[in-house]
């Protein structure tokens, strides 16, 4: 019988600016789950889906181009909170289409219901789809949302 090969999904996960602050950054807002939860969580949900995720959490915005223009050799996928430069950062944004990897952005809080400031998102037209207003649980649903994505490309 011939053995059959089927590699497991690799998602990059990224958290950008300040929250590495979530449980005590503005609460009211962003709840108090903190971000070492929330990997654990994501990490317990990519078991359960079968998934491989791996996961930075960075300040830094040239930092996080230079993760992304890596990330299409060893991912399939992305996951990103783009955190404040989801409203300012074209070079993210062109970093997700010059790399073309499938991406879902993701936020804890409703942006729409937010500042206006918020209301635009530069990553939003590169990416397959945002999920934002459920909080630490916006990770998770985005988490599927990606993986029900790649595996529908597949088929
Ligand atoms: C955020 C929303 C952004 O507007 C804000 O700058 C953040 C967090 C969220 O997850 O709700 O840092 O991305």
């Amino acid at each position: 019988m011939v053995e059959e090969f089927t590699s497991r999904l690799r998602i990059l996960v990224i958290h950008g600016p300040n929250l590495q602050l979530l449980g005590v950054r503005e609460p009211q807002i962003y709840g108090t789950t903190t971000l070492e939860k929330i990997n654990s969580s994501l990490h317990r949900l990519a078991g359960d889906l079968g998934v491989d995720v791996d996961i930075l959490a960075l300040n830094g915005e040239g930092e996080i181009v230079t993760e992304i223009g890596a990330a299409a050799e060893r991912f399939d996928g992305l996951l990103i909170n783009p955190a404040a430069y989801t409203h300012t950062s074209v070079a993210i944004r062109d970093a997700i289409a010059a790399t073309g990897i499938p991406t879902v952005e993701v936020h804890l809080s409703n942006i729409a219901a937010r500042e206006s400031f918020r209301h635009e998102s530069f990553i939003a037209p590169v990416a397959v789809g945002q999920l934002c207003g459920f909080g630490a649980n916006s990770y998770l649903l985005g988490l599927r949302a990606l993986v029900e994505h790649l595996r529908g490309l597949e088929r």
